[in-house]
């Protein structure tokens, strides 16, 4: 059997760093914000350090030069509504030509279960390659319902990254979407009976629009 594709804990101290503040829970709404959006920039770095690249001509001040540059427009973005918006701009900032792509998925608070309310994604997606983003990935339900979805419509490539997971969240994943690779910034102890992550950092959609 394949082993499942690889899980990639981003390490570098900045993104800890900034992790460890963003779970505080005396971070404020700004803060916490102002934290997400940071770091999904150094993750954006991470997750898109295979992305290809091809050489084009150009001029600099004293030569001409074959130079390596990338297509972001290949690439989407996907967010995990409402969450996952918290970290688009961050990405974007770092790959400003990347394409949007949003799913709308609620849990019912009964059965934790994903259920879907919104679906809109650029065109042509068989050409593209995606990156999944939610900050929690906790029971997998979203996060697997969403990668479904968006493996309907064929794309290069498929993604998945989040800020903080937990083993539950990862063999859910895995076992779901073995092809699927995950980055992360921390995978934390374990899931409690609410589907909430141990120790983690609350309600990420509550903290990162204060809605708590
Ligand atoms: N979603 C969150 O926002 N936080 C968790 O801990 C788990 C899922």
């Amino acid at each position: 059997m394949t082993p499942p594709a690889p899980v990639t804990v981003v390490q570098h101290p900045l993104v800890q760093h900034k992790l460890t503040l963003m779970r505080r829970k005396d971070a404020s709404t700004n803060t916490f914000r102002r934290l997400l959006n940071e770091l999904s920039m150094l993750m954006a770095y991470e997750v898109t350090r295979d992305m290809p690249t091809q050489t084009i001509t150009i001029e600099t001040p004293l030569e001409t030069m074959e130079s390596p540059a990338i297509d972001g427009k290949k690439l989407v973005f996907v967010s995990i509504l409402r969450a996952g918006t918290g970290i688009l701009d961050g990405m974007l900032s770092v790959v400003p030509g990347a394409r949007v792509g949003h799913i709308g998925l609620y849990r019912d608070p009964k059965t934790l279960m994903a259920v879907e309310y919104y679906f809109k994604m650029p065109q042509d997606m068989h050409e593209r390659d995606v990156v999944v983003v939610d900050p929690m990935l906790a029971t997998g339900n979203s996060a697997i319902a969403a990668v479904s979805k968006i493996r309907a419509l064929k794309p290069k490539s498929i993604k998945f990254l989040c800020l903080l997971t937990c083993p539950e969240g990862v063999a859910a994943m895995q076992s779901a979407h073995p092809d699927v690779p995950i980055f992360t910034a921390a995978i934390d102890r374990q899931l409690n009976d609410h589907g909430y992550i141990l120790p983690g950092l609350g309600d990420a959609g509550d903290r990162i629009f204060g809605t708590k």
